[in-house]
């Protein structure tokens, strides 16, 4: 089932997700609906907080062929090392693009969707996905870290954006 992706600025974005206590069906397949969600957009990682549920969950699949589907749950960073800069997007910012600087190598344990913890270590492309996806979790969009004059002109963008629809 195809879910709605909140736009920013949906102040649903700023919500703190909560950790999921026990992978159940429901869980699961909030995690199909989710991947569903991603591929269809399409995007590369989707936080459960941009389809408007706050629970501790991410889908990631960075993959050309878009057939490997990594489904962290309650996900957390161990340790980070390093810096990468690189440009991201957001499916709950669509069509805008900016260089963010994240950690280029991490270390982060999770559930899968079986409710198996697992720890990985990760550099490059899906480590800064991983980051970019948990900040949703603590309700922050990669567009915060953009200087003031930036997110202005986003802020003006959007609101042009908003008059074109109405
Ligand atoms: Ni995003």
């Amino acid at each position: 089932m195809l879910l709605d992706i909140l736009e920013y600025p949906d102040p649903r974005l700023r919500k703190v997700a909560a950790p999921v206590a026990a992978v159940t069906a429901a869980v699961q397949k909030l995690v199909r609906d989710m991947a569903e969600t991603m591929y269809s957009a399409p995007g590369v990682g989707l936080a459960a907080t941009q389809v408007d549920v706050h629970k501790r969950i991410i889908v990631i699949d960075i993959s050309e062929a878009r057939n490997d589907l990594r489904v962290f749950i309650n996900p957390e960073i161990l340790s980070a090392q390093g810096e990468l800069e690189c440009e991201e997007g957001c499916l709950s910012v669509p069509g805008y693009y900016d260089k963010v600087v994240r950690a280029e190598k991490i270390t982060m344990r999770a559930q899968n969707e079986h409710g198996e913890s697992f720890e990985l270590g990760t550099d490059g492309m899906l480590a800064v996905c991983v980051q970019h996806e948990m900040d949703h979790l603590v309700g922050k969009v990669f567009v915060d870290y953009l200087s003031p004059l930036k997110r202005a002109r986003l802020a003006a963008r959007l609101k042009k954006k908003q008059r074109l629809a109405s």
